[in-house]
């Protein structure tokens, strides 16, 4: 019997140049290019970044699911994340195989449901000591803002350090490491960091200035008797069931600042967007009051609030579908595989955009319109799985997504219940611009009033 298999072919992009190939209009403005791809050339297309950097799109949920779940071990993390470990080392979010899979187990624990539980009152402390200074009507950065409360925030449930240690102890180094993170993907050849040019000597002191506090801290706790119940404290005694070993001090330090890193700009971001969104649509943010009324009053917001805040939850779902902090995901193919009977051939990378799959026609009606009602009466159960994944999935599914989830909702209720935030008149338009994450440009300013409830 004749078992030779007939693959598919993979559609070709047009109009790419012989040399670059479509790396221009990429670089100029991924997300459009993106959209535009899909929309022109369906669920798979292959096109070049570059003479030999060969890229497949997927937009079809389908084939997502194999590639992050099903046939995950054939894929690695691309190259944009590999060269994060300058800076991460081997943590979570870089780490491969067997390694990867081993800190998963141990880091695990301290991102359970039931763990996160007792995050919240962090969450909220932090974030009711941080509004408390816009008592009178004033404008402000708020995407600043929300960067500072989700760092004050997982300064708190990390560390156990207060917003002032935490910013100026590490806060401030890690926004400059991110900076000349990304000035170094960008470069078109980033040198090697052992070649002293001024940015590379900058990288390589911050990040050393990182790490002499990050070690510091994790010295000092291992002198401690008290175990305590932060992050840093579980991390410490994990112990591997198989192995029974716990975590080295490198990689308790490469742990602290990966989850740092991805911790506080996604959800600084999408608490931006939501204002941003919050604020063009009255009607959504009349039933949100309403809502945070009924449920908490005019009490200070409690933990348990979170699970029946359901408006807001789903005002969440819907900043995340329409502008996602992680707005693609990219692998690198490992071992040449067969999926859907396409061949994905070794080295080649695969895209799968969150903000492309978020505003298919096909699952989400008028995908332009942010209407959080669309999540209600359990939507998500009526579209395919990875049709919308804001977190990811897989077994590299976002660590941290309940975590995100919860903050996100409690920090949203802490300031609806007191406070309005307004576009400034005449503002100018606001963008998506995709670096690490999606991040509002220009930064969002607006003006907040005190709420008369
Ligand atoms: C709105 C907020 C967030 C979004 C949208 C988000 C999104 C994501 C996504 C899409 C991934 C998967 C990346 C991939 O497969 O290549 C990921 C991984 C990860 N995230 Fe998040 N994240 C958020 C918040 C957080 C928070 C709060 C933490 C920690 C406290 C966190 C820690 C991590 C870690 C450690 C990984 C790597 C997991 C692994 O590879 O095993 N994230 N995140």
């Amino acid at each position: 019997m004749d078992r030779t298999v007939v693959l598919k072919q993979i559609p070709q992009a047009t109009d790419g140049k012989l040399f670059t190939g479509h790396l221009k209009e990429f670089q100029h403005n991924p997300l459009q290019f993106l959209e535009k791809l899909a929309r022109e050339q369906g669920p798979i297309v292959r096109f070049r970044l570059g003479p030999f950097q060969k890229v497949i799109l997927l937009t079809d949920p389908e084939l997502i699911k194999e590639v992050l779940v099903t046939e995950q071990k054939n894929f690695i993390k691309s190259s944009d994340v590999q060269s994060l470990k300058v800076i991460l080392g081997d943590g979570l979010l870089t780490s491969e195989k067997e390694q990867h899979l081993q800190q998963r187990r141990l880091i695990q624990p301290a991102f359970k449901k039931t763990h996160i539980k007792s995050y919240a009152q962090d969450m909220i402390d932090t974030t009711e000591a941080y509004i408390s200074k816009w008592d009178k009507a004033l404008e402000s950065d708020v995407s600043q803002d929300m960067m500072n409360i989700t760092l004050g925030i997982i300064t708190k449930t990390m560390f156990g350090l207060d917003f002032k240690e935490g910013h100026e102890l590490i806060g401030e180094s890690v926004e400059k490491a991110m900076k000349l993170a990304i000035k170094r993907m960008r470069s078109v050849i980033p040198l090697p960091l052992s070649i002293p040019t001024q940015n590379n000597r900058k990288y390589r002191q911050t990040v050393q200035a990182l790490d002499e506090v990050l070690f510091k801290i994790i010295g000092n706790r291992r002198q401690e008797d008290k175990q305590k119940e932060d992050l840093l404290g579980i991390l410490m005694s994990a112990k591997d069931e198989e192995n029974g070993l716990g975590m080295t001090d490198k990689q308790l330090r490469d742990e602290l600042m990966t989850i740092f890193l991805a911790g506080h700009e996604t959800t600084a971001n999408a608490l931006s967007w939501t204002h941003y969104l919050l604020a063009q649509h009255p009607e959504v943010e009349a039933r949100l009051h309403e809502e945070i009324h009924t449920v908490v009053g005019d009490d200070p917001v409690k933990p348990e609030h979170f699970q029946r805040l359901f408006y807001t939850q789903n005002i969440i779902r819907e900043s995340l579908r329409l502008y996602p902090p992680a707005y693609v995901i990219g692998r690198q193919v490992d071992k040449t595989v067969e999926i859907g009977g396409y061949q994905f051939t070794k080295g080649e990378m695969v895209l799968m955009s969150q903000y492309v799959m978020h505003r298919l026609p096909e699952y989400f009606e008028h995908p332009e319109e942010f209407k959080p009602e669309r999540f209600e009466n359990n939507f998500i159960k009526t579209i395919p799985p990875y049709a919308y994944f804001p977190f990811g999935g897989g077994p590299r599914v976002c660590i941290g997504n309940h975590f995100a989830f919860m903050e996100m909702v409690l920090v949203l209720a802490c300031i609806a219940q007191k406070y309005q935030l307004h576009l400034i008149p005449d503002h100018v338009e606001i963008k998506p611009q995709p670096l690490i994450t999606l991040r509002p440009k220009p930064s969002l300013k607006m003006v907040i009033t005190r709420r008369n409830n």
